[in-house]
């Protein structure tokens, strides 16, 4: 089975990046042929730094490494390192409307922040839709929000097919269980985000203990004191979401073994199960940081086969599209295409 994600290097990286993402990608690693891309190129869609993006991409890879992906077994790699992504994204405007993306939820959203809007904002669902469709892939994990974006990625292939000729996967959704999503501290009916949350509320996955206990310390929770999930307890649910992450344990057997144990108990186990977590991974993060020729040489393979694997269908694109093959491609050029080089 083929896997293919992309994860964009903008923002510091969070407890519910690693929970809805990461550890997706380690587990699903195990169930086939998987690709992980960072991806740089959707990350100029909106306003950037370009100093700072060679240090987000590179310190994404590094976190993605740390996590528990392999090299030997997954391919992870740069998108800008692999032009055929820009290259599918613009074959695919063919069988894209500007319709069907002007409906996209997001671009909506994010139009009507700013007034430049560029435009690369629009056409975003197509270079992703790129990323996955160059890759045949079956299996897509991702988060909830990106539901549409991986419909219209569905709609896309169809339309392809039937317009050029069997060509691509329809690739289906694998979306967290329910409980993978984890809500802000401060304002636990607010998604864990660096965008949408509190800076107070939104646990990095590189800070140092003491600031996980403090930010655990402070969540909001309820005036009650038990330990459970139910109505107006949006807040412990949240911390019982957490530690059942951390550990590894169910809900309920969470609830079962705190039954009676108070607020105050419960967060400093919630803090040093998040920090016993945290704490492999940053070590192996700082580890793959302090070589960066090494986490380079990493990337350089990475790209090299993810260049190798999408060449047939980036090809095949081209060629069902009707656009005539750059000589160089020819498996066996005649007689007459050497000549005709020879004489130009
Ligand atoms: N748009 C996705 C997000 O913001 C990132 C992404 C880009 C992606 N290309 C992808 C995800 C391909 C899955 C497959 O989260």
């Amino acid at each position: 089975m083929r896997i293919f994600s992309g994860i964009q290097p903008t923002g510091a990286k969070h407890l519910g990046n690693y929970a809805g993402g990461f550890r997706q990608y380690v587990e699903s690693q195990e169930r086939g042929d998987a690709f992980f891309c960072v991806v740089d190129l959707h990350s100029i869609t909106v306003d950037y730094d370009p100093a700072g993006l060679r240090e987000r991409t590179l310190s994404l890879a590094a976190m993605l490494f740390a996590a528990g992906l392999d090299p030997e077994r997954s391919t992870v790699f740069v998108q800008s390192h692999v032009p055929a992504h820009a290259e599918a994204a613009w074959l695919l405007s063919a069988v894209t409307s500007y319709g069907q993306l002007g409906r996209m939820t997001q671009f909506k959203d994010k139009a009507a922040q700013r007034d430049f809007v560029p435009a690369g904002l629009f056409t975003y669902p197509l270079l992703m839709a790129g990323d996955i469709l160059l890759y045949r892939t079956d299996a897509v994990p991702i988060g909830d929000d990106q539901r549409q974006h991986l419909e219209l990625a569905r709609d896309v292939a169809a339309r392809f097919n039937a317009r050029f000729g069997e060509l691509f996967r329809v690739p289906e959704g694998i979306y967290p269980a329910v409980g993978a999503r984890l809500m802000d501290l401060q304002e636990p009916t607010r998604k864990m985000s660096t965008t949408g949350g509190t800076p107070q509320g939104t646990v990095l996955l590189l800070d140092p203990p003491e600031t996980i206990r403090r930010k655990i310390r402070s969540a909001v929770t309820d005036s009650g004191s038990e330990i459970r999930r139910g109505a107006d307890k949006a807040g412990i649910a949240n911390l019982i979401d957490i530690m059942s992450v951390a550990t590894g344990e169910a809900p309920e057997w969470i609830e079962r073994r705190y039954d009676g144990g108070g607020y105050g108990r419960f967060k400093r186990d919630v803090a040093e199960a998040v920090i016993a977590l945290l704490e492999p991974f940053q070590a192996q993060y700082a580890e793959f940081r302090s070589d960066p020729g090494e986490l380079q040489r990493l990337l350089a393979v990475g790209g090299e086969k993810a260049r190798t694997a999408s060449a047939p269908t980036r090809a095949r694109m081209y060629e069902l599209m009707g656009f005539v093959a750059p000589i160089g491609a020819l498996k066996e050029p005649s007689k007459r295409n050497v000549q005709s080089i020879r004489n130009c």
